[in-house]
């Protein structure tokens, strides 16, 4: 296997960042191809807690390259920010890590419309806050200031006039808020540029050459498929391509070479943000899942909601992503528990549905369970109870795939094998 997708599975946060840097070891590329700073992915190391926002996962890997490619929006301040903390533990020079030149940039104005919108709305998305949603517009409305402007002072200053043709009025007297002038914000940027200057290449050409010459590539997918601009549970979703599909666009691969496409899945859901969840629990018993998981956001600290696992949602994610097996994370969590469920199917105006798809009404669908025999596991060695294995088997039956990974704890060790990757 020479390529490898890791892409969530449900609303993010499944822990792609753990299994990201487990097979970064083994990876002579790592390379994140859509959303931007929204993303927190976390390592633990030793006593080590490492949370990545741009940088990809394999970065911790001295062995492999780093690719933000050109699907990804880029937001100089934070990235340079970020670098600096994880020089701090691994030294990170120009040969391993590489920046598309044609990557979007997240400019002070897309944060300050984020902002904006979120506080005047009554119909909140609960986003992050970075500007990922006003810069994938400018993306796809053609208007973008990428990567490669920010090293030519003229050029900058036409792009961010282009960007700014319509949002002086929005910022003005829609919103009514102070944002810095062209001039400088033109200079902050070109100041940027100046220091990632010997990150920036063809990440297009360098990833082609890479396929050529055999090598192993792992695409790190940020949120999950659930937030997806097309698949998601829109308008409940983030502004691009979360799915496999945004590999192909994101990255610029072709489509024939993604082998292997692991999804990766809480063995329960959560979520943060605003947006319809079928499974949320409002009993008790979701607070303790919550304090067991420490289901916090790793961007925003925000509160995650917690939900037993929705199969009708996972299904229709493996579907929509065709994904070839699933890492299921955070089985620890439900270890213990006095009670186990998971939802197969829903209600929605009377019909029910064991998968769900583009436009099904979420808000409107009422989770039917089946109650499981709940499990207690240490994890001591792959042979597991009776009770855990019925619950695997059952995923594993629901979507059609293989439960490939089981892991049981934040630390790189608390994983287990069922199949071999990058083999
Ligand atoms: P990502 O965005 O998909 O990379 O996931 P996050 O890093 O936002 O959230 C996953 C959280 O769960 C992190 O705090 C991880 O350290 C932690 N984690 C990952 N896998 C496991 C696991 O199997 N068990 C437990 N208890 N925690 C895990
Ligand atoms: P990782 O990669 C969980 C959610 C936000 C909000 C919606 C839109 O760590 O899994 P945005 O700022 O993207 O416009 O927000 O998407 N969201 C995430 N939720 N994990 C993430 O990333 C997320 N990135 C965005 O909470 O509901
Ligand atoms: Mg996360």
């Amino acid at each position: 296997m020479k390529s490898l997708a890791i892409i969530g599975a449900q609303w993010g946060d499944e822990g792609k960042g753990k299994i990201t840097d487990l097979l970064g070891e083994k990876a002579d590329f790592v390379v994140r191809y859509q959303g931007g700073n929204n993303a927190g992915h976390t390592i633990i190391v030793g006593e080590d807690k490492i949370v990545l926002h741009q940088l990809p996962s394999g970065i911790l890997r001295q062995s492999c390259t780093s690719v933000i490619a050109h699907g990804v929006v880029f937001e100089p301040v934070a990235f340079l920010e970020e670098l600096a903390k994880v020089e701090k533990k691994v030294s990170v020079s120009p040969e391993r890590l590489k920046i598309s030149l044609n990557a979007t940039v997240i400019t002070t104005y897309h944060k300050i419309l984020d902002a904006a919108r979120e506080g005047a709305s009554q119909n909140k998305i609960g986003t992050t806050g970075k500007g990922i949603g006003p810069a994938y517009e400018d993306k796809t409305s053609r208007r973008a200031v990428k990567v490669q402007d920010l090293l030519d002072m003229n050029q900058l200053k036409r792009k961010l006039q282009i960007s700014m043709e319509e949002k002086s009025y929005l910022f003005k007297e829609v919103y009514k808020c102070e944002v810095p002038s062209i001039e400088e914000e033109a200079q902050k940027l070109f100041e940027l540029g100046k220091k990632l200057a010997p990150f920036i290449t063809d990440t297009f050409g360098l990833l082609d050459q890479a396929f050529q010459d055999n090598k192993k590539v792992l695409f790190e997918g940020a949120q999950g498929i659930l937030l997806d601009i097309d698949y998601g549970s829109y308008p409940y979703v983030t502004s691009s391509s979360t799915s496999a599909a945004g590999v192909f666009t994101g990255a610029g691969i072709p489509s024939g070479v993604l082998e292997e496409k692991l999804g990766i899945a809480k063995a329960y859901t959560t979520r943060v943000g605003e947006g319809p969840m079928p499974t949320e629990i409002t009993e008790p018993i979701g607070d303790e899942i919550q304090k067991i998981g420490h289901e916090f956001g790793a961007t925003t600290g925000r509160r995650r909601r917690c939900g037993w696992l929705d199969l009708p949602s996972l299904k229709y994610a493996v579907k929509a992503s065709s994904l070839t097996s699933l890492a299921l994370t955070k089985v620890d969590v439900l270890s213990g528990l006095d009670e186990l469920k998971v939802c197969y199917a829903y209600k929605v105006d009377g019909k029910t549905y064991d998968c769900a798809f583009p436009g099904l009404d979420l808000e409107k669908a009422q989770p039917l369970y089946k109650d499981l025999s709940p499990f207690k596991d240490d994890f001591k060695n792959e042979s597991y109870s009776r009770e855990l294995t019925d619950y695997i088997e059952l995923i594993e039956k629901a979507v059609s795939i293989p439960v490939g990974i089981v892991a049981f704890g934040p630390e790189r060790s608390q994983i287990h094998f069922r199949k071999e990757y990058f083999q």
